[in-house]
C-alpha cells in the first residue's frame, strides 16, 4: 500500500468515526442530523464573531434577536458564563434606550439558586375560580403548539417548564403525549378548536372536558390573535397532519386543516365574555384571552363591559406585534398591531380606566425573555412574561427562520422525522429549564440592585427611557402609564403573602 492510500484511508477513517460518533450522541441536534459537515456550523460559529465584526454585522444588528441576546440565552440555557467582557457596545445615549435605574442602596440578600419569582396576583382571584392559584414564576413558556414545533421539542418545553416550576402553553394545537412530561399546562384554545371541536370543526365544551382532563392543566386561554399575525387563519397542510398531530388536533389524519381567522363561538364583547364565564363555570379553572392589540375601542368596551357585569377574563396576555410565528405573510408581521409596549399600554389604561387593573393578570409577550424588556413589562403594568423563541433558542434553534418551511435544522419546528431526531428532549429539556431559572435570577439580581425583592416591585422611577434630546424621561410619561395603576396596592401587598 502507498503512503497516499494509507493517508487516504486513515482519512476515511477517521470521518467514520467522527460519523458514527455525531450520529449517536445526544448533545448537538446539529451534528446528530448533519454528521461530520455539521461541525462546520460549529467552526464558523467560532470565526463568525470575527467576521461579522469586520466584514457583516456587529453584535446587535441581527434580527430579531441579536447576536449578544442569542449567546446571552445559550449561555444561560448552557450553565456556561452568561458574562460579557469589556463593557457595553450599546449607543446607550440613543433615543429610546431603556435604562434601569439603580438605588444607592441594594438589597445586600443572596439570591439562593432557584430562588421563587412568583406571580404578584391570583390567577383568578378576582372571579374567585375554585382552581384559582398564585403561579409560582413570573416566567412562563408561551403558546407554540404541537404541529408548529415538533413533538421533542414540545416534550423538552414540558420538561423544562417542570423543572423550572413554571407554566407551559399548549398553544392551539390540542394536548399531545408530548406535553405530559410533568409541567403544568395551560390549555389554549384558537379558532380551529383544536382539542374542543366537534365534527364540523365548531366548539365542544364535552371535547373541551375531555381534553383538559387529560394533563395537569391549570388555566385556560382563549385566542383571539397573536401579534405576528392577527386577524388571520390559518391552514396546516394535509403532508404536515400525521396521525399524532391529528389525534391532538381531533382532526382526520392527512388532510388539510383549516383555522378561520375569526371565532364562530362568539362575534362580540358580550359573546366573549358569556363564552369565558361558560368555560370557567364548567372546568373551574381560571380563564384568560390572549390578544394583539389592534383598534382601541375593543378593549375599552371590554373593559367597561366586564367593570358593568363583574364577568370576564382571569388573565390578558397581550402579544406585541414584534412576537413569533410559524408562518405569517410579511405584511402582517411587520406591519399589522402594536408593538408589546405600546399594546400593553392601551389594554393597562383600559383596565385602570375600569378600575380592574388591580385584579385581572396581565401577561405579555414579544421578546420579553430578556431581562431588560422583562424588567420593562413588569414595571410598566404586566404580572407576568411568556417567552416563545427565546426558549425555542434555549432547546437548540439557532435563528435559522426556517419554521415555514418545516425544514428547521435544529429539529424545533418541523415535522420531519430525521431532523426531529436531532433533539434529544431529556438534555433539551434541561436547558430550556435552565434558561427559565436564570432569566428570573437575573431579574432577581436587577431587581436587588433598585433596591427591592422582586421584579415586579421595582418603582416607576427605576426605569427611565432616554428621550428627544437626549434628556433622560420616566419610562411611565415616555409610555403615558399611571404609576399609580402599574403598580395598585395589591401588588406588593400579594407579594409579601408567603402562604398562597
Ligand atoms: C413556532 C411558533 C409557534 C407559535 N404558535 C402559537 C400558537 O399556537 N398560539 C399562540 O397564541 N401563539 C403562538 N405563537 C406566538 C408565541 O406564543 C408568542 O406570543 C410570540 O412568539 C411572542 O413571544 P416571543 O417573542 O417570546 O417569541 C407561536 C410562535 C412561534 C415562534
Amino acid at each position: 500500500m502507498s503512503g497516499w492510500q494509507l493517508v487516504g484511508l486513515t482519512i476515511i477513517g477517521a470521518l467514520v468515526v467522527v460519523f458514527v460518533h455525531d450520529v449517536t450522541q445526544r448533545r448537538h441536534a446539529v451534528l446528530r442530523t448533519f454528521p461530520v459537515v455539521g461541525h462546520l456550523r460549529y467552526l464558523l460559529e467560532k470565526a463568525g464573531p470575527e467576521l461579522r465584526q469586520y466584514i457583516v454585522a456587529d453584535n446587535d444588528e441581527e434580527r430579531p434577536f441579536s447576536r449578544d441576546q442569542r449567546r446571552w440565552i445559550y449561555a444561560i440555557a448552557k450553565q456556561e458564563n452568561p458574562n460579557f467582557g469589556f463593557g457595553t457596545d450599546n449607543d446607550v445615549d440613543t433615543v429610546g434606550h431603556v435604562t434601569l435605574r439603580h438605588a444607592a442602596f441594594p438589597v445586600l440578600a443572596p439570591i439562593p439558586p432557584g430562588a421563587p419569582v412568583p406571580c404578584p396576583k391570583i390567577l383568578g382571584g378576582w372571579r374567585n375560580r375554585p382552581g384559582a392559584f398564585r403561579p409560582a414564576s413570573v416566567v412562563n413558556i408561551s403558546a407554540m403548539s404541537f404541529g408548529s414545533l415538533s413533538g421533542s421539542a414540545v416534550e423538552a418545553m414540558n420538561r423544562g417548564a417542570a423543572l423550572a416550576g413554571c407554566l407551559h402553553n399548549t398553544g392551539e394545537g390540542g394536548i399531545a403525549d408530548h406535553h405530559l412530561q410533568g409541567g403544568d399546562l395551560v390549555f389554549q384554545l384558537g379558532t380551529g378548536y383544536f382539542g374542543c371541536r366537534d365534527d364540523q370543526g365548531d366548539f365542544s365544551m364535552d371535547q373541551l372536558l375531555e381534553t383538559v382532563g387529560r394533563g395537569p392543566v391549570r388555566a385556560i386561554e382563549v385566542k383571539l390573535s397573536q401579534g405576528a399575525k392577527p386577524g388571520l387563519g390559518g391552514l396546516l397542510p394535509a403532508a404536515k397532519v400525521n396521525n399524532a398531530i391529528a389525534v391532538a388536533r381531533g382532526v382526520p389524519r392527512g388532510r388539510d386543516v383549516a383555522s378561520p381567522n375569526g371565532h364562530s363561538a362568539f362575534g362580540d364583547v358580550a359573546g366573549l365574555v358569556d363564552f369565558v364565564e361558560a368555560v370557567a363555570d364548567a372546568t373551574g379553572l381560571p380563564v384568560g384571552i390572549k390578544s394583539a392589540v389592534g383598534q382601541e375601542q375593543f378593549w375599552t368596551e371590554l373593559t367597561r363591559h366586564m367593570s358593568d357585569t363583574g364577568r370576564g377574563p382571569d388573565f390578558i396576555t397581550v402579544d406585541g406585534g414584534e412576537g413569533g410565528t410559524g408562518a405569517a405573510p410579511l405584511v402582517f408581521s411587520d406591519h399589522v398591531a402594536l408593538p408589546f409596549f405600546q399594546g400593553l399600554v392601551v389594554v393597562h389604561r383600559s383596565l385602570a380606566a375600569a378600575g380592574l387593573h388591580d385584579q385581572v393578570v396581565v401577561v405579555g409577550s414579544g421578546k420579553l425573555g430578556l431581562p431588560e424588556r422583562a424588567a420593562g413589562a413588569l414595571n410598566l403594568g404586566a404580572d407576568m412574561v411568556s417567552v416563545g423563541r427565546e426558549a425555542m433558542l434555549a432547546a437548540g434553534c439557532i435563528q435559522a427562520q426556517r419554521c415555514h418551511t418545516g425544514h428547521c435544522p435544529t429539529g424545533v419546528a418541523t415535522q420531519s422525522w430525521w431532523l426531529e431526531r436531532g433533539l434529544d428532549p431529556a438534555s433539551k429539556g434541561a436547558r430550556v429549564g435552565n434558561y427559565i431559572v436564570g432569566l428570573r435570577r437575573e431579574l432577581l439580581k436587577v431587581a436587588h440592585a433598585c433596591g427591592t425583592t422582586h421584579p415586579a416591585l421595582i418603582g416607576p422611577d427605576g426605569l427611565a427611557v432616554v428621550g428627544q434630546g437626549g434628556a433622560m424621561v420616566a419610562a411611565h410619561q415616555w409610555f403615558g402609564v399611571d404609576p399609580n395603576h402599574s403598580h395598585p396596592p395589591g401588588r406588593s401587598a400579594g407579594l409579601l403573602q408567603s402562604d398562597d
